[in-house]
């Protein structure tokens, strides 16, 4: 069977997720590949911790170069979070024939002209589903089956920390440095947490989605964000009185020509949709012009459901490269 060989750059909370995915299904996968995937060096300096996976020790390497420059290496997968170095080596990466899997939201909204651009300049493939909606396949939905609309309208709940937070807080009265810590121990937080609680997160998922639906490039840094640190018990609690909740909301539309976006808190009538979806859920709205209104919903954070999107879009690499196009 024809082997394809994978380089992961990171292995964190989601990089132990899309090796643990692809670890459990191996056979599964290949069988419906066709082909065997093998992650088969790991860019990562804590090479002691406890994962629940099984990795040896000569996988791992400190040399980013060992990855990039390997011409044994079809696919990087890009899992370090932030910025940079991720950006110059996914940069590299592309520069030297891989095609690259990240779910790197900081980066991509960060430099998505760059990366695209050098992807196509390069002919290789760049995919990104994991960086929105962890395990929701949006992306895919809104740059494939859906790509016959218009898009109007796109809005939601993109962060899992901040959405289990004002949960836990809401129908436990857990207060929120405890609901922030347990997030955080559950893999779905961000390295440094204040990326989510302040709203920046969904605000880098926002700008990705802008440029997908609208073609249109706004930066994180001008969507107007406002994150859930302001958020009281007493807040949430008249909200219920009210019959609502508090949800942090990511919105964009197309009125009149003219783009108006924004992340904030909001009150989400208990009667919504968007008011059952809840802890690390996410729940994405998107309006086409001959489709109508579409909620997409499922596990938003967390190691194996943005595994799941990362492998996916490993999976679907290695069928293009196959020509399989069923
Ligand atoms: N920290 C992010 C969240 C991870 O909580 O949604 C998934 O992008």
């Amino acid at each position: 069977m024809k082997k394809f060989k994978v380089g992961l750059l990171g292995m964190g909370n989601v990089g132990t997720g899309a090796y643990k995915t692809l670890e459990m299904n191996r056979e599964l996968i290949a069988s419906r590949v066709g082909a065997d995937i093998d992650i088969t060096k790991i860019l990562e300096l804590d090479v002691k911790r406890k994962r629940d996976v099984n990795v040896s020790p000569d996988q791992f390497t400190q040399n980013p170069d060992d990855i990039l420059t390997d011409p044994e290496i079809d696919i990087v997968i890009e899992l370090l979070g932030g910025i940079e170095p991720a950006t110059g080596f996914m940069l590299k990466a592309m520069e030297n024939g891989k095609h690259v899997v990240t779910a790197n939201k900081a980066a991509i909204a960060a430099d998505f002209d760059k990366l695209v651009g050098t992807a196509e300049k390069r002919r290789v493939m760049f995919r990104f589903e994991g960086s929105v909606g962890g395990g929701i396949p949006i992306l895919n939905a809104l740059t494939k089956p859906l790509l016959a609309n218009e898009y109007t309208e796109v809005l939601g709940i993109l962060n899992g920390t901040t959405n289990y937070i004002l949960t836990q807080m809401a129908e436990n009265g857990s207060p929120y440095a405890q609901a922030l810590s347990d997030a955080q121990a559950k893999g779905f937080a961000e390295a440094d947490p204040t990326a989510d609680v302040e709203g920046h997160d969904v605000a880098n998922k926002l700008s990705i989605l802008i440029s997908l639906v609208f073609g249109a490039r706004v930066h994180p840094n001008d969507i107007p964000t406002e994150g859930i640190t302001k958020i009281s018990m007493a807040d949430i609690e008249a909200a219920a009185k009210a019959g609502s909740k508090i949800k942090l909301i990511a919105a964009a539309k197309r009125e009149n020509g003219a783009l108006e976006y924004s992340v904030k808190p909001t009150l989400i009538p208990f009667s919504h949709p968007l008011a059952g979806v809840s802890n690390e859920f996410n729940a994405i709205f998107v309006k086409g012009n001959a489709v109508g209104e579409l909620m997409f919903y499922g596990r938003g954070a967390g190691p194996l459901p943005t595994g799941s999107a990362v492998i996916g879009d490993v999976i679907e690499i290695v069928r293009a490269l196959r020509g399989d196009g069923r």
